[in-house]
């Protein structure tokens, strides 16, 4: 005769659960082979949804924003800014002819706490008011807070009209 237990005879407990025998319920319930499958498929759920995630990534455009009449670039000379909203009415940008057809144009808002720039003709740098943030004609954080660099509107000029085509860099 053996010592195995039959159908009728209850398993002994494993030594860990001699040693602490404390009960919840339900612990039962939830085998270790369980526990290792729900673990597996979760991971198989995460790699996938990051996998897609990857792929949403890189099918999105990398150019957004529909495209926008701006202004003529006769509505201003070389070294002022006009304000105009883009990619939709609730978004405050500002455009700086930087050259006879040379223009630039960003979002309006300060990468640091979203407050809104302005330009300032005898610097030629874009200034936050905010906390003193100041940005180059290029868009870049150059001093005080903000750390990021403006969201820049890709434009285009066509017989002497500036269009907005997109957003394609900086904190969108
Ligand atoms: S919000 Fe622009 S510097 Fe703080």
């Amino acid at each position: 005769m053996t010592d195995q237990p039959t159908a009728d005879q209850p398993v002994d407990d494993p030594q860990w659960k001699k040693d602490f025998p404390y009960e919840s319920a339900g612990e039962d319930e939830v085998t270790r082979r369980e526990f290792t499958r729900f673990l597996a498929y979760a991971s198989i759920a995460l790699a996938g949804s990051g996998g897609l995630m990857a792929l949403a990534a890189s099918l999105r455009p990398a150019n957004v924003g529909p495209e926008r009449l701006i202004m003529s670039i006769d509505d201003i000379p070389p070294g002022r800014s006009k304000l105009f909203r883009y990619p939709t009415d609730k978004d405050p940008a500002i455009i700086v002819r930087t050259e006879l057809n040379e223009v630039v144009a960003f979002s309006q808002k300060c990468t640091h706490l979203g407050c809104v720039v302005f330009w300032d003709i005898e610097t030629f740098e874009f200034e936050c008011p905010c906390h003193e943030g100041f940005f180059s004609v290029a868009g870049e954080a150059i001093a005080g807070p903000p750390e990021r660099p403006l969201t820049r509107i890709d434009t285009v000029i066509r017989d002497r009209e500036v269009w907005a085509v997109g957003i394609s860099g900086g904190s969108h």
